[in-house]
């Protein structure tokens, strides 16, 4: 019929351009190492070829990317003829394919009520290995090749230290093939990347490339600096010793041999319990060490592995259950900056969306404006993105065969998006930053947040919800408009009860009374914490003398070094900031004006001025170290009550330390404390010390 021949005319056409696009990504990828793919894109094209030479077997050639392995063997390593093919799996991708899966081995081995035992692995995405033992000697390793001949990379793989080189046993079998995967674990991986970094040198896309790069060094010192890892799955040929009889015995055998095998492996029975261990391996996926790109499943018992036999090149008993692609090729559209809660900006990739690890990303983040330099981003280019689990999705890298002609740079903005003020990078940082502080509406809910933390002015009852609430509604903006907060206003918001609101506006109207050390916390300053905010106090004992004080006056105060000034004067050099801190002041928000040091000679005179002074108590100038939990006041309270009485809170013990106090379920820092003869306090005893001043 027409319309049939007009349908095979469109699928062979169809079939011959896959295969040739395919063919030379495999190149790209196997042969060359560069690959001009993403891997879900590959799969995707591999799947379209699979489909139509399913529907037209007649269109089915020897030469399709179908029929073969792997890439060909470079020519520069020995060839290897494994003595028993090194094969493929079939992929699935749903329930339904599990089903048929399933379905296939039971009928396979007439069991049409039993269920089948089934052995499940995590299908590591590196690269296939075989390796020789004979007589218990690593005598041979070669890569799967095209699964007949392989590559000798019998040097590369001896410096991989978790290969054995001789098997651990007294029953040496006469042959063994130890068949798995050599990867590169996720935190080899980001350590070999930073260091390329730091040499300017190009950045792997994935463990994957860089393990694979590694182990076609001809000179096996060079594999030797990247650090690969082995997992053994299974078995090749075998001769003078009985193997177990299931799967899950052999690895058991293989891991008392010393291959590693890997940890998360289960016996399941039937259909059901396939999909446990998927759902179950799918959760832990992001926290794995090492890349996989699903699981495997193998009927545990070899002699019906026998029965069931293979198909085409792949068996019939096993099946690699496939998680969603982590990578995909989209087009970077153009570049913005985001503002993050502490002022830090972010450049975020828009792209044009693409469906990958289960959800279509449109945006990427692009980390800081030396990533972009150092990936060579340009605007208009094919990226691959990556988005392994629940972590943010990220450009991994560019195509730059892909690059059009005007393709745009990136710059950097001088001033911020969300509120115009300066973004300004200090030296030696990598993150640039908007200064505006608490103008900025990015980062006004943080500040309310830091500004109501129990360690700032401690407004009981402001939590991140209600603050997101009191933002997005433009109720509040500034911490100042908290003190204007009203029941009328709080009762409109969400889930808000009147009890809960009168509770709040009690607990605002409390922060009132705070110290300048907390204040000064609470304005959430970069670089100014608890204890800076505490010596800058002390030393200059009014916020105005801090807010106008010159670098070089608050270089004095002790712990303040020039990141510190440099950042308190950028922050009361804009002009809003100082408008913050008036309308917090006309709120009355107060605290006790201590008497200035300021202009009294150097911080050591200051010390022993105050200490000339009258009825200082027992703490005074001591060292302490709090551990365990006390049941009288927190941790940070027990602090603040030790500073305000002239101690020193130290995080570990020392010789120099004065006393532990040590609360209930102390461990490490009391064990110390004993071993150093350091005076141990327990709560009653500190407590009682602490009234006695
Ligand atoms: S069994 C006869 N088990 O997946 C089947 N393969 O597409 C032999 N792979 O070439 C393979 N993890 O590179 C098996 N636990 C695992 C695996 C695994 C990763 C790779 C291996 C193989 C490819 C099959």
């Amino acid at each position: 019929m027409a319309a049939n021949a007009s349908a095979t005319a469109h699928a062979t056409e169809r079939i011959a351009q896959l295969k040739s696009e395919l063919e030379q990504h495999n190149r790209n990828y196997y042969v060359l190492d560069q690959p001009t793919i993403a891997d879900g894109e590959w799969d995707k094209l591999f799947h379209e070829l699979v489909a139509l030479e399913t529907q037209y077997p007649e269109l089915l050639t020897v030469d399709s990317p179908t029929q073969r392995v792997g890439g060909k063997p470079l020519d520069m390593f020995a060839e290897v003829t494994h003595r028993v093919p090194m094969l493929s799996l079939g992929n699935a991708f749903s329930d339904a394919d599990i089903d048929n899966f399933d379905r296939r081995c039971r009928e396979g081995l007439s069991l049409t009520d039993t269920m089948i035992e089934y052995a499940c692995e995590p299908k590591f995405d590196g690269l296939a290995i075989s390796l020789t033992y004979v007589d218990g000697v690593f005598v041979q390793g070669a890569t799967r090749g095209d699964g007949a001949v392989g590559e000798g990379v019998t040097e590369n793989l001896k410096t991989i230290k978790s290969i054995p080189l001789a098997i651990k046993d007294q029953h040496k079998p006469a042959l063994l093939e130890v068949r798995g995967e050599v990867i590169m674990l996720r935190k080899d991986f980001d350590k070999l990347n930073a260091r390329q970094a730091a040499r300017d040198e190009k950045l792997f896309v994935n463990p994957r490339n860089a393990a694979a790069g590694a182990l076609r060094q001809l000179d096996s010192k060079l594999t030797a600096a990247r650090p690969l890892t082995f997992f053994a799955y299974g078995i090749g040929a075998v001769e003078g010793v009985s193997v177990p009889t299931t799967h899950s015995a052999l690895m058991a055998w293989l891991e008392t041999l010393g291959f590693p095998v890997a940890r998360q492996r289960g016996v399941v029975k039937g259909v059901e319990g396939l999909r446990e261990f998927y759902q179950h391996i799918g959760e832990t996926r992001p926290r794995l060490p090492y890349v996989i790109d699903g699981v495997v499943y193998k009927v545990n018992r070899f002699d019906q592995q026998q029965t069931l036999g293979f198909v085409s090149r792949a068996p019939r008993f096993a099946i690699a259950h496939k998680f969603p692609a982590e990578e995909a090729t989209t087009v970077l559209l153009g570049i913005d900056v985001q503002v993050g809660r502490t002022g830090a900006i972010t450049p975020v990739a828009r792209l044009q969306p693409v469906f990958v690890g289960g959800t279509t990303v449109s945006n990427a983040t692009l980390h800081n404006e030396d990533e972009i330099r150092r990936k060579d981003l340009r605007i208009g280019d094919t990226v691959v993105v990556r988005r392994a689990g629940d972590v943010i999705p990220e450009v991994a890298a560019v195509i730059i065969e892909k690059r059009p002609a005007n393709a745009g740079t990136f710059v950097m903005p001088t001033r911020c998006p969300e509120c115009d003020s300066a973004i300004v990078k200090l030296e030696g940082e990598a993150i640039a930053r908007c200064t505006g502080g608490l103008i900025c509406p990015a980062q006004r809910k943080q500040a309310l947040l830091h500004y109501a933390e129990r360690r700032a002015v401690d407004i009981e009852g402001l939590g991140d919800k209600l603050v997101e609430q009191l933002v997005d509604a433009g109720v509040v903006h500034t911490p100042a408009d908290l003190y204007r907060l009203g029941l009328a206003a709080l009762s409109n918001l969400d889930r808000m009860a009147e009890k809960s609101a009168t509770n709040l506006l009690a607990a605002i109207e409390k922060s009132k009374h705070t110290t300048l050390a907390k204040f000064l916390f609470g304005l959430g300053i970069r670089h100014i914490g608890e204890t800076t905010a505490k010596d800058l106090a002390k030393y200059f004992g009014n916020l105005d003398a801090i807010m106008d004080a010159n670098v070089e006056q608050l270089l004095e105060v002790h712990d303040v070094g020039p990141v510190v000034a440099q950042s308190l004067r950028q922050f009361f050099d804009e002009p809003y900031n100082r408008e913050v801190v008036e309308q917090l002041r006309a709120c009355k928000v107060t605290w006790p004006e201590t008497e200035t040091q300021q202009g009294r000679g150097s911080q050591a005179e200051n010390a022993s001025n105050a200490a000339s002074g009258a009825d200082l108590g027992v703490f005074h100038g001591k060292t302490v170290v709090l551990t365990g939990t006390l049941g009288a006041m927190s941790r940070d309270e027990a602090k603040d009550k030790l500073e305000t009485l002239g101690a020193k809170v130290a995080g570990s013990v020392s010789k120099k330390t004065d006393y532990v106090v040590a609360g209930a379920e102390a461990g490490s820092k009391l064990d110390k404390a004993v071993e150093l003869g350091v005076a141990v306090l327990d709560e009653a005893q500190f407590l009682s010390m602490l009234s006695d001043k």
